[in-house]
């Protein structure tokens, strides 16, 4: 089954935003599987933002994602990370979709509420910063079955 990992960043942290956030995943149907409150070193930091080490906002990024504490999720369905990066919206808040989270709650590019795995590689990477294997749960729900259809296993 895919995963990925989410990251409610500390600007939604700070805004109170953490359960808004949950809920809107939760209410779409996707399964948490993991969940943690963490305040990242710069060094998981840098680990975790390594693809965007020569990005000139790349130190920015470090600094805001550093700021306060975050909460590391991991979800697990059939297409998550398509599923949630259309909850998210685009990277840049004032030009997300209203309907999605940062169009709806943010106007910033950096501070834009959310972090989503954008792969199955990135995804693997991403959890192994913040989570052990005995750390993710594996469960099935009574309602999956209507949930996540036999259409839906792609
Ligand atoms: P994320 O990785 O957080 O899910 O977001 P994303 O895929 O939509 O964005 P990505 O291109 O991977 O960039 C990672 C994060 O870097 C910050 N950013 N700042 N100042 C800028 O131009 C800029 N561009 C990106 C954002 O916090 C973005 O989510
Ligand atoms: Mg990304």
């Amino acid at each position: 089954m895919d995963k990925m990992l989410v990251l409610i960043k500390p600007d939604a942290v700070e805004r109170g935003y953490i359960g808004r956030i949950m809920t809107r995943i939760e209410e779409k149907g996707i399964k948490l599987v993991a969940i943690k409150m963490v305040h990242l070193n710069r060094k998981k930091a840098e680990e975790l933002y390594s693809p965007h080490k020569e990005k000139p906002f790349f130190g920015g990024l470090v600094d805001f994602i550093t700021a306060s504490p975050i909460v590391a999720m991991v979800a697990e369905g059939p297409s998550v990370i398509q599923q949630i990066r259309k909850l998210m919206g685009s990277t840049n808040c004032a030009e997300a979709e209203p309907g999605t989270i940062r169009g709806d709650l943010g106007i910033s590019i950096q501070n834009n509420l959310i972090h989503g795995s954008d792969s199955a590689e990135s995804a693997k990477r991403e959890i192994a910063v913040f989570f052990t294997d005995q750390e993710i749960a594996h469960y099935t729900r009574a309602l999956d079955k209507w949930l996540f259809p036999s259409e839906a296993r792609v």
